[in-house]
């Protein structure tokens, strides 16, 4: 693989600030963006009034923490517009979030807020490992999902060549890819599987593509499978993240020289780390509920927003803010099964440690007399045979065991027996009722 490395001449001044730098200007965002939602919000204010908490009360970081959690259901009962902190004119897009269950959530930026989404994405794709110059394959999405344009918008912004595939029609995919050469793919992890395995039906080494990094988000995947896709693919696999409510993708990312976590680019965004349960905020290093809160953005700035998903904060490394864990899974993805909790990403891990099984999967609950039980339904690799198969089913039951400690059913099927998706991968399939 190429070193992609960033040169210390490419970094932003901020990349290379001294982290009392940062906390200032953290310190002087942090206070213009509570103030501009407590005054433009109402919703809002009645949440700080509720808790008998004003703007003026915060002097330092710290007092972020005596300010009200928000949520997802903040948006809903505020849909759809009600969160907003600008008049509906000055707004110049709407994203809206892919809810599994009824509305979803809609969310907006005004101009500025588009500059500056468009250059932390930049930012992101620069720290990954892509150049000015550099030709990118975007297959997220495009649409009301942020995926597709955030890239996009960040791509052309870096100076690159943009081609706005979106997601679907595999084999066009692989196409676009012999043809038009691009060096950095843009693209969920699951899906990226997908067009691996296209690749090798159509004959193409995957290894032989001129692509040289991808860029990987929008769903949680584990280290095993950075490193199943560096083989393959001979790329180097970099994580990013975000969500629709706080932005988009690129809140935070990996940087190629390190691949050791994300950057949250805190000049922008403020992260803590709480106690799901008590919304207590825990010391860095500590597991749990990552919440942030926005510094800069205008149309809908979210202040202590509870993203759900579980990671740890870290130190910097290749940059001066502070990293998150590659992200275990949210908690509603948590599975609990008779008392034991496990994420996906966990049966990611142990499946990529079998090496007669393939990373496509999904766990399937069911119910049969009041009683939980899961079956890992995964693919064989195409050059795995029954007995092998039957076999490495049988070895995944007993890693899950002896690792997780839960006994789970194991069925290998053949390869293309799980659904694939073109975006975010469903990897829970819960056919529980309730009785
Ligand atoms: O998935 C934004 C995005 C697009 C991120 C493309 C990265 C690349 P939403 O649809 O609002 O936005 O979903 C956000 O997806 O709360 C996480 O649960 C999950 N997620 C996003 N990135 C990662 C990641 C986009 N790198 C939700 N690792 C988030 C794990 C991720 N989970």
């Amino acid at each position: 693989m190429p070193d992609r490395s960033a040169r210390p001449e490419d970094l932003e001044p901020i990349e290379r600030a001294s982290v009392d730098e940062l906390r200032e200007l953290q310190l002087e965002r942090l206070q213009w963006s509570v103030r501009h939602a407590y005054e433009n919000v109402p919703p809002y204010r009645g949440m700080c009034e509720e808790l008998q908490v004003h703007p003026g009360d915060l002097r330092q970081l710290s007092d972020l923490a005596r300010f009200p959690l928000t949520d997802k259901e903040v948006l809903r009962t505020t849909y759809p517009y009600g969160m907003f902190a600008v008049a509906r004119e000055r707004v110049s897009r709407l994203h809206a979030s892919s809810g599994t269950t009824g509305r979803p959530t809609v969310v907006g930026y005004t101009r500025d807020d588009i500059t500056t989404w468009a250059r932390l994405m930049a930012r992101s794709i620069r720290a990954a490992g892509g150049r000015p110059g550099d030709r990118v394959h975007v297959a997220y999405g495009y649409g009301l999902f942020t995926g597709g344009l955030g890239a996009h918008y960040g791509a052309e912004e870096l100076g690159c060549t943009v081609v706005p595939v979106s997601g679907g029609m595999t084999e066009r995919q692989v196409m676009l890819i012999r043809d038009l050469e691009p060096d950095v793919i843009m693209v969920t992890p699951s899906y990226m599987l997908a067009i691996v395995d296209e690749m090798r039906r159509q004959g193409v080494d995957p290894r032989s593509t001129s692509l040289a990094v991808g860029i990987f988000g929008a769903e949680p995947w584990t280290e095993e499978l950075r490193t199943e896709i560096e083989e393959q693919v001979d790329i180097h696999a970099v994580d990013i993240y975000g969500l629709s409510e706080v932005m988009g993708p690129g809140v935070a990312t990996e940087c190629v020289e390190t691949k050791d976590g994300l950057h949250v680019w805190e000049d922008h965004f403020y992260p803590e780390i709480t106690d799901p349960r008590t919304g207590e905020v825990l010391p860095d290093g500590e597991m749990g509920e990552l919440v942030l809160t926005s510094l800069t953005k205008q149309a809908m700035p979210v202040i202590r927003y509870r993203t759900r998903d579980l990671t740890r904060l870290l130190p910097g490394t290749a940059r001066p803010m502070r990293r998150i864990e590659k992200i275990t899974g949210r908690t509603d993805d948590m599975i609990i099964l008779r008392g034991v909790n496990l994420f996906p990403t966990q049966i990611e891990e142990l499946i990529l440690r079998t090496p007669p099984l393939a990373p496509h999967f999904q766990c399937v609950l069911s119910r049969t007399d009041r009683l939980d039980a899961m079956t890992v339904r995964v693919e064989r690799r195409p050059e795995t045979g029954p007995q092998a198969a039957a076999q490495a089913g049988a070895e995944l039951a007993a890693l899950v065991k002896n690792t997780i400690g839960v006994s789970v059913a194991v069925e290998v099927i053949d390869p293309d027996g799980v659904e694939r998706s073109a975006g975010k991968m469903r990897r829970i399939v819960d056919q529980r009722r309730a009785d």
